[in-house]
């Protein structure tokens, strides 16, 4: 497995959030956490990415302890969160903020191959590399954020509610894309409300309850019950 946490706890001062939780994704696997609001979710994402601590347990990515590691190492052996809040310079153009995406890239070849990748995968940015950020829709802002964590080659990618209140047809594009990136071997780390699109691009998923993880399935069982309501 890429990566992998086992048993772990965490949450904020002294009130402790996640509890025992164990999840792992490989590279080309889309794997998903659902869970009711509040259940953990985005602090389960944050952990792994270093901001909050864990108390308890172990996180490994790449065979190696990672546990309490800083989140600026996390980002630089080759992690990248895509949080749930809109996350552009909306002063900067859409071109200026995909090259901020880039800057841990030495190659100056693999720059090029990645953007010709990103306008592939975006063609709506590659209309708009003039334009600031913050006048652009959410939706277009969200996969602006997506191109900025795929310029540097991720190994691992967690995106937090990528479909929250975007209309059908971009919340079917993001997730094809996301797809993709797992296709590409990209290990993807997925929450999201929008269950029926995330069981159809997932591999697998934990379902969340206050603070614990309560199941975990292939999508494809999960597909085949054509019933979720009782997963919360
Ligand atoms: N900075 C914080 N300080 C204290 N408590 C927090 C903080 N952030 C989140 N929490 C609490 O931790 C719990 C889990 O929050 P978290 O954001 O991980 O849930 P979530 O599953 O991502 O929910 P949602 O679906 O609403 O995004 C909630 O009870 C929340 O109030
Ligand atoms: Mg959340």
């Amino acid at each position: 497995m890429l990566m992998e946490m086992k048993a772990v706890s965490a949450g904020y001062y002294r009130k402790r959030v996640i509890h025992d939780i164990s999840l792992s994704v490989d590279r080309s696997e889309v794997v998903s956490l659902i869970g009711h609001n509040g259940a953990g979710k985005t602090t389960t994402l944050k952990t792994i990415l270093g901001v909050i601590k864990s108390e308890q347990g172990e996180i490994r990515f790449r065979d190696k302890r990672i546990t309490g590691q800083d989140p600026v190492e996390n980002v630089t052996a080759g992690i990248r969160f895509i949080p749930q809040e809109r996350f552009t310079f909306p002063d900067l153009t859409v071109w200026e903020n995909i090259m901020l995406g880039a800057h841990q890239v030495q190659q100056k070849e693999k720059i090029g191959k990645n953007i010709d990748e990103i306008y592939n995968q975006f063609p709506i940015l590659k209309k708009r590399l003039s334009q600031k950020a913050g006048t652009m829709s959410g939706g277009e802002q969200r996969m602006l954020s997506m191109a900025m964590a795929m310029m540097a080659e991720p190994q691992l990618v967690m995106v937090d509610e990528p479909s929250l209140g975007l209309a059908p047809l971009i919340i079917q594009e993001i997730g094809r894309i996301i797809r993709r990136m797992a296709d590409q071997g990209m290990a993807v780390l997925l929450v999201d409300q929008n269950i029926k699109q995330t069981l159809k691009i997932s591999n697998r998923v934990y379902v969340m309850k206050n603070g614990q993880i309560v199941l975990e399935e292939t999508s494809q069982k999960l597909l085949d019950r054509g019933e979720w309501w009782d997963l919360y």
